[in-house]
């Protein structure tokens, strides 16, 4: 027979052609191409894998995308049901499937052009057709194993070289384990000697030098517990309140005037560029070790508006310890094969944002120069530095990172719990999308506009998937799919806080 990949399932059909294989179901009533509806004779959820057996293409995978159950209970007879009428009420169980394709023998995945035949059987999909049409190979050179295919022993593995180059978001509400997913990435991207730099608002992420417990998920996902402390640096702008991390400070020396515009919170260039300028030449000029200080004193002693907002903001960005004169070294910042995290725990927001848009901007630059290696770029809480809403000092470079990032080995992922509230042309350029339970509708909504080939099934699964799954688009894969995620190898760095103690 044509289905080759059915196999061990419970035989209920007759006929001698489906021996060993489980039949769920028949087609009916009007068929499409993308679509069909099936009256479902056994039990099957939503997000299940189905096969087809077309004439012309043989197996076909497809997935049902919505369950109904129909009966001829009408409101009446409902108010005065007794117990014993219970058995006459008739019922239908009806599903809605879509067709997800197969693999031609060229390999690509092609849907039918011709719709299924109204009555013909649908069978629960068995694993090898399942791997064969999404595509899903063990142990992948360039492969991030992050977990298991919903409901199905075969590894999902993502294309880093796609993350890298075409962007990722992930998306949840808060607790729906974005960290914890973002963890089992880094992991991965450690594993493959990826660079990476991870803007860490919550100081999260320095577990990812202590291997985890191991429990019985380790086992059945196949992952062993491992610490990455040789491949992981940590700086902060307050080593007071992070002593784990090393200083992190930028070299007033090295930035161009526009540069500490930009520290200073000055967006209107035409105004501030001229006078800043004058003032740091006439103060390099009698003291070529110019601190932040030194040039707000020099404003002070000038006259007019512009004057006294260079004086303000200087004496602001003098407060924020950020301006040292030696500054921590690119090389020292960006080691190749290892991640770096930013610490911001206990960071004012303000300054925080001065952080990520100084580093967002020093390796796009400097990725664009060569002078460091492809790289991927973390930014935890991603709405609060490129908000959809009002301008913060690292939305611009944010949106160029996103934007051409891409062309030149600089891999964004943004990290956000308000889907909606994150800029939407940043949301938007992300090729690659791990999304976890989100229910709030606006976030949904942002999340359905911004990303191809979600079906309105998947749209309302995600409102309720429990922790640990993933709906995953992108990735090197055609189509989306349900992913449970991993254990960490390392510890997770983001529990949350035990309010009264059991
Ligand atoms: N795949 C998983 N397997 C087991 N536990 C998980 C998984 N994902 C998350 N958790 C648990 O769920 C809790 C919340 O996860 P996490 O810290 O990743 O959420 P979050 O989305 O980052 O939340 P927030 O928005 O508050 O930062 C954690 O205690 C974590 O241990
Ligand atoms: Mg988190």
């Amino acid at each position: 027979m044509a289905g080759c990949f059915l196999g061990h399932g419970r035989l209920i059909s007759d006929g001698p052609l489906n021996w060993g294989v489980e039949e769920v179901g028949r087609i009916f009533g009007d068929v499409g191409l993308g679509h069909f509806q099936l009256s479902l004779t056994h039990p099957v959820e939503r997000g299940d894998y189905l096969c087809v057996e077309d004439d012309l293409h043989g197996s076909v995978l497809c997935q049902l995308d919505d369950l109904q159950r129909k009966s001829d209970l009408d409101i009446e007879r409902a108010r005065t049901l007794v117990s014993a009428d219970e058995a006459s009420i008739r019922e239908n169980l009806l599903g809605i499937a879509r067709i997800v394709g197969f693999r031609d023998p060229q390999g690509l995945v092609k849907i039918p052009t011709i719709p299924f035949r109204p009555g013909a059987r649908v069978y629960r999909a068995e694993d090898p057709l399942i791997a064969k049409v999404l595509g899903l190979s063990h142990h992948t050179n360039s492969g991030a194993y992050v977990g298991l295919l919903r409901n199905h022993d075969l590894r999902v593995e993502l294309d880093i070289n796609q993350l890298v180059q075409r962007h990722v978001s992930v998306l949840a509400k808060t607790g729906g384990g974005k960290s914890y997913l973002l963890g089992v990435l880094i992991e991965e991207l450690l594993r493959h000697k990826v660079t990476c730099v991870i803007i860490d608002p919550h100081g999260e992420y320095k577990s990812l030098r202590t291997p985890a417990d191991k429990n019985g998920a380790h086992h059945r996902f196949g992952v062993e517990s491992q610490g990455f402390s040789r491949q992981i640096q940590e700086y902060s702008p307050d080593v007071s309140l992070n002593p784990s991390a090393k200083p992190l400070t930028f070299s007033l020396h090295h930035l161009e005037p526009r540069e500490l515009l930009v520290f200073m919170g000055l967006t209107n260039i035409k105004t501030f560029l001229a006078p800043l300028k004058q003032l740091i030449e006439r103060v390099s000029t009698t003291n070529p070790d110019y601190t932040v200080a030194d040039l707000a004193r020099a404003a002070e002693s000038g006259e007019g508006a512009i004057a006294e907002t260079l004086h303000e903001r200087l004496l602001y960005v003098e407060q924020t310890k950020l301006l040292g004169p030696q500054g921590t070294s690119l090389s020292d910042l960006v080691k190749k094969g290892e991640a770096t995290l930013i610490n911001l725990r206990g960071v004012a927001p303000d300054v925080q944002e001065l952080v990520a848009a100084r580093i967002s901007s020093t390796l796009f630059e400097n990725r664009k120069k060569g002078k460091i290696p492809p790289l991927f770029l973390v930014i935890e809480e991603a709405h609060n530095f490129a908000p959809q809403q009002g301008q913060v000092v690292c939305s611009r470079i944010l949106k160029t990172i996103a934007s051409e990032g891409r062309k030149f080995g600089l891999g964004l992922c943004v990290v956000t719990q308000r889907a909606a509230r994150i800029d939407k042309s940043v949301l938007s350029q992300c090729n690659t999308q791990l999304i976890l339970q989100v229910t709030n509708p606006l976030d949904l909504r942002a999340i359905s506009q911004s990303i191809e080939g979600l079906t309105a099934g998947m749209t309302e699964m995600i409102q309720s998937l429990p922790v640990g799954v993933a709906l995953i688009t992108g990735g090197g894969y055609h189509t989306p799919l349900f992913c449970e995620i991993r254990p960490r190898a390392t510890r997770h760095g983001g529990e949350s806080v035990q309010i009264v103690e059991n």
